[in-house]
Formats: C-alpha cells, sequence, structure tokens
C-alpha cells in the first residue's frame, strides 16, 4: 500500500498510529482517571495519543473547571467517523466542561466549494441536529459560527482581533514547515482555528486562562502545533498551554478512512436499517479468508475487518462480548457473513433508536434556531 499521509488536507494510505506520535512528538495516553474507563474510546485505545492531558486529569480529580473545545467541518453527511468526536463532546459536557463547539464554516469557505449559506445549513440539519439526539446538551454549551462568533459585539471582536493578532507571532518557514502544502484559505483558516482553540480563555469569555481540552482526529496535530506555539509567544495575552487528545480514524468501509466525500465509504447516522445492511453486505472490507474451508482452518483478521471495527468503535458496547466477537474470528469459528449480520443487527437497532432521538432533536433545533437566528 501506497506510504500514508495525514495532514489537515488529506488522510490517505494506510495509517501508523504508533510512528505518528513518534513524527508529531506526542504522548501516548496512560494515566487516565478513573472515570476514562468507563468510557469506551479511551478504554480501547480508539483515542490513544495526548498533549498535556495532564493537567485536564488533575482539573476532573479536583473538580477544578475545564474547558472542552472542538470543532467540525460542516461538510456532507454526519457519519460515524464524526460520532466519535460527538461521543467525546458528550463525554466532556457530563463531567462538567464548559463546552465550546466551532463550526469551521469559513475553513469549508476557504477549502470547498459551497456558499455559507449552505454550510450553515448542513450545520444545523446534519451536524447538531445528531449531536443533540446523541445527548448533547444545548443549553449548556456554546455553538458557534466561525462565520458570526456572537451577537454580542465584545465577544465577537475579542475573537476576531485574537485570530488577527495571531498572525504576527508565525513565520512562514515555520508554517510551510508546519503544514508543507499552503494557500492564503488554509493559512487564514490554520489561524482562525487557533483562535477557536485559545479564545474560551479571554477575558471576554471565560474571564481568565484555563486549562483546555481540543479532542480531534490525529490529522488536527498541526494546528495544534502551531496554536501552542505562538499561544506562549504573544506578549497582550496570558494563555494556559492547549491540551489535546488524538483520536483514530473509523476506517471507512473499503477499509481506509471514512469520509463524507465518498458515500461507498460510510454509514450516516441517517441511512435506513435496510441502506445500511445493504453497504456492508456490498462493501464492508473483509478480513476473512477466500474459502470458508481455508476461515475455518486459518480464521480472519478483525484488525482489517470493517464489521468487526464498526463493533470496536461503538456498536458493541459490551468489552467481553467483543473479545469473544474477536476470538470466534480469528479461530475461524465465525464465518465473514455472520460477523456481518451481527454488526448489521447492530447497526439496525442503533438507527431505529436514532431515527426517534432524530425527530426530538428536530424539535429542540427548531425551538433555538429560526433560519436566520443562529
Ligand atoms: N479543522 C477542523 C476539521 O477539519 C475543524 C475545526 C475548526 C476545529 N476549528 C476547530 C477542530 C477547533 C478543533 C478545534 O475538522
Amino acid at each position: 500500500m501506497q506510504e500514508a499521509k495525514v495532514t489537515p488536507w488529506e488522510v490517505k494510505g494506510k495509517v501508523d498510529y504508533y510512528k505518528l506520535i513518534k513524527d508529531f512528538g506526542l504522548q501516548p495516553l496512560s494515566h487516565l482517571p478513573k472515570k476514562f474507563e468507563d468510557f469506551y474510546l479511551f478504554r480501547r485505545g480508539i483515542v490513544f495519543a495526548q498533549r498535556d492531558f495532564k493537567q485536564i486529569a488533575e482539573s476532573i480529580e479536583n473538580k477544578q473547571p475545564f474547558v472542552m473545545m472542538t470543532g467540525l467541518m460542516p461538510s456532507g453527511r454526519f457519519h460515524f467517523g464524526h460520532k466519535l468526536v460527538a461521543d467525546q463532546i458528550i463525554f466532556y459536557q457530563s463531567l462538567g466542561a464548559k463546552v465550546y463547539i466551532a463550526v469551521a464554516d469559513i475553513e469549508a469557505y476557504n477549502s470547498r466549494n459551497q456558499s455559507l449559506k449552505e454550510l450553515r445549513e448542513t450545520a444545523i440539519t446534519e451536524y447538531l441536529t445528531n449531536y443533540i439526539a446523541l445527548g448533547l446538551d444545548i443549553r449548556k454549551c456554546d455553538f458557534y459560527f466561525q462565520s458570526e462568533r456572537s451577537k454580542d459585539g465584545k465577544k465577537a471582536s475579542a475573537y476576531y482581533r485574537l485570530a488577527s493578532l495571531l498572525a504576527r507571532h508565525a513565520t512562514f518557514n515555520e508554517v510551510k514547515a508546519i503544514y508543507g502544502h499552503l494557500t492564503p484559505g488554509k493559512l487564514a483558516s490554520a489561524l482562525l482555528q487557533a483562535a477557536d482553540m485559545l479564545h474560551p480563555q479571554l477575558k471576554e469569555f471565560e474571564g481568565k486562562p484555563f486549562p483546555t481540552i481540543v479532542p480531534v482526529g490525529i490529522d488536527q496535530d498541526p494546528h495544534l502545533r502551531l496554536a501552542r506555539d505562538i499561544s506562549q509567544r504573544i506578549k497582550e495575552y496570558t494563555f494556559t498551554q492547549l491540551s489535546s487528545t488524538y483520536h483514530k480514524f473509523l476506517p471507512g468501509l473499503k477499509g481506509d478512512k471514512m469520509s463524507s466525500s465518498d458515500p461507498a465509504s460510510y454509514i450516516a447516522l441517517t441511512d435506513t436499517p435496510e441502506e445500511a445492511a445493504r453497504k456492508i453486505k456490498k462493501y464492508a472490507f473483509s478480513g476473512g479468508k477466500d474459502t470458508i474451508e481455508e476461515h475455518r482452518k486459518k480464521g480472519g483478521n478483525p484488525d482489517i475487518d470493517v464489521s468487526f471495527q464498526m463493533l470496536k468503535y461503538g456498536l458493541e458496547q459490551d468489552d467481553k462480548k467483543l473479545q469473544k466477537l474477536c476470538n470466534d474470528y480469528k479461530s475461524g469459528d465465525l464465518l465473514t457473513g455472520e460477523l456481518k449480520q451481527i454488526a448489521i443487527d447492530k447497526l439496525t437497532q442503533f438507527l431505529k433508536e436514532h431515527k426517534s432521538k432524530r425527530e426530538r432533536a428536530k424539535k429542540v433545533v427548531e425551538a433555538i434556531t429560526s433560519p436566520s437566528s443562529l
């Protein structure tokens, strides 16, 4: 397979996560507060690396306030890869974090061919509605658009001022080294994202420096490196250094990254159970052997089997059951078709329940957004 490429603008190839830890200079995740063991993404090593996580662990253990800040690109349909971020947001909210969520509509505008209006609609109908259906308490979070930070002029100015002032504190060679390929739009988005991550600490927002955890996919680390560096150089402000965690990518159905630009790569949370079953049967990459005889003899490989990975990335919440599936598949007792059917059954149950949760979430969204108010 081709050599992997992992940048904020492009992810392709077979990703070696342990190599990325070294290349990016990350730390593995260890010494987690006990509560994190209850959360499948940490327990299963799907969230696998960090920077400065200790101050967040301590805030949680000492019941000190902290901020959780992350963002979303409103591109296409909300799929199971996006759910990983949503589940983390909701988890931190349940731990009492102050939650900030940026809709990266300016970033999307600068890198894709859509209008701000279309991006806004996608953010609301796909992302926000699904977040709420999955359990986000929208009243206890600051959900905003990069293109419209706040109706409060002081707050809005503070955010855009920060994004503009940060520019002086990075050199061109530095951003080239961090990002490789750059355009004016990408550069502007990188600085705006730095402002996203840092602005909760401004006096107009939380009022003082605060530990801030930024949970993201590993492709976003360049943005963190830039924001961390310039945040400590700018003398007009004092920032507590950003903390971050990195999760692995949910494999797409065909084995690479689940991506909203390729409908055959993902299962959306609004797919019908029939569509989802069809996609699993038709596309889900199998780690099984070519013939039943060979499979029974040599067993399958769950690490590359997409149905197994979907179960691991959340469809099967019970670790013991997951372990048994893993063992049975490896030993050859469980066949690919049977494993696919288990994933389909779990998906069907999830999608049905999610559909009714979405109906309720839509009402919540309607109540807080007249088409022009969000
Ligand atoms: N660049 C992110 C993405 O592509 C979106 C984003 C914007 C973001 N601002 C952020 C992520 C702040 C984390 C924190 O998905």
